[in-house]
């Protein structure tokens, strides 16, 4: 089987092509990525034997044709998702989230590839924090963020290629990710580096915002799932059960780094900060018996941070820009 995956120089993609090499020898696996800020070819340097690594845009039509053309399978990961970045410039935005997405349907659509779509649980926007309450795949779309609204836009597309066109995809709306490779912007390398820089960990507001946390392998053992028994046209959301606040999260990491529970500040909260995340799984463990294997956050996030310790030179020339962006907007 030959698979292109778009953004497999990062956080999720790169995981994503490290588990196929590693347990999917037969496949043939190529990486379309423009190496924006948050991609990194070191995420990929020990496989580099076994794929064919194209820099390249997601919006540029004539490439995008010619490598859906060589492929059975198209595995769309890359967009920009910080959603920081996406109050401060949301432009880019929507050129790579939908007109990349677009660009990538068109082609699919005329080869007849084999498409699946990855996507967030925030297109759903938020829920109360006391609300029993999780998203499903029948939770009406809400986005919140400039991020958010331009993924759901994206899925939307995918939706009316299937419908008008005939296009074999299928959808994946997941919950936060953590593991290794994560970019040192998102909340959990952020903290862990800071720490292990001597900075204190921020937390947004009051840290009573809850994600429901999901380890990378997890997920994207999901995303193979589906690509192997995925019914066209469906939308499956996967999640693990880990709905955690904030505040406990970043005292997790505090206690599992030896430093004392109170050892951080509260910065300025998030413009219109989503309140809480929670995703019921049960169609895609019911249907297409897909389980998490990392059912031990507290495990998962020592394995982690262990991950940072050990790979600072993965990490360590990104990290003063990222605080430098993060200190003109007060955070
Ligand atoms: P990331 O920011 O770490 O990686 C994105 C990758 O896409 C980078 O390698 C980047 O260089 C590449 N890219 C960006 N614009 C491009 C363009 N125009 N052309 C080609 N490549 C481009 O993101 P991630 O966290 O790995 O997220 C991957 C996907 O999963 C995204 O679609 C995101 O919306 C979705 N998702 C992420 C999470 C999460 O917790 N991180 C949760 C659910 C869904
Ligand atoms: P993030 O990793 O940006 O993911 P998302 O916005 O997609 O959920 O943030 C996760 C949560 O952590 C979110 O509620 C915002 C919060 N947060 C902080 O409290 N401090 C930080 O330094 C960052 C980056 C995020």
């Amino acid at each position: 089987m030959r698979i292109l995956v778009t953004g497999g120089a990062g956080f999720i993609g790169s995981n994503f092509v490290s588990a196929m090499a590693r347990d999917r020898p037969d496949a043939v696996l190529t990486v379309l990525d423009s190496l924006t800020y948050a991609g990194s070819r070191a995420s990929l340097s020990a496989i580099d034997g076994s794929i064919d690594f194209v820099e390249g845009d997601i919006v540029d039509a004539r490439l995008v044709n010619r490598l859906v053309s060589d492929a059975d399978v198209v595995v769309h990961f890359a967009a920009e998702s910080h959603n920081d970045n996406s109050l401060v410039d949301p432009l880019p935005f929507l050129q790579t989230n939908i007109v990349g997405t677009y660009t990538l349907l068109q082609a699919v659509r005329h080869h007849d590839v084999r498409y699946h779509h990855v996507s967030t649980d925030e297109v759903y926007g938020d829920l109360e924090l006391d609300d029993p309450a999780k998203f499903t795949e029948l939770t009406p779309y809400n986005p919140s963020s400039p991020y958010s609204s331009t993924k759901a836009a994206s899925d939307m597309l995918v939706r009316a290629w299937v419908r008008s066109f005939g296009v074999r995809a299928t959808l994946s709306n997941c919950s936060n990710n953590y593991g290794p490779y994560q970019h040192v912007e998102k909340f959990i390398p952020r903290q862990i580096t800071n720490i292990l820089t001597g900075v204190r960990p921020k937390l947004y507001g009051a840290g009573k915002n809850v994600r429901d946390w999901i380890h990378v392998e997890d997920h994207n053992a999901a995303v193979w799932r589906i690509l192997e028994a995925g019914e066209i046209g469906r939308t499956y959301l996967i999640g693990a059960d880990g709905e955690l606040d904030n505040l406990s999260v970043v005292r997790m990491i505090l206690e599992l780094m030896d430093k004392a529970p109170d050892d951080f500040d509260h910065v300025a909260d998030r413009a219109g900060h989503d309140l809480r995340y929670a995703i019921d799984s049960s169609t895609l463990r019911n249907e297409l018996g897909w389980q998490p294997r990392y059912n031990d956050f507290r495990s998962g996030l020592q394995a982690t941070i262990n991950w940072y310790r050990d790979n600072p030179t993965w990490w360590a020339n990104d990290k003063d820009a990222v605080e430098l962006r993060y200190q003109v907007q007060g955070a």
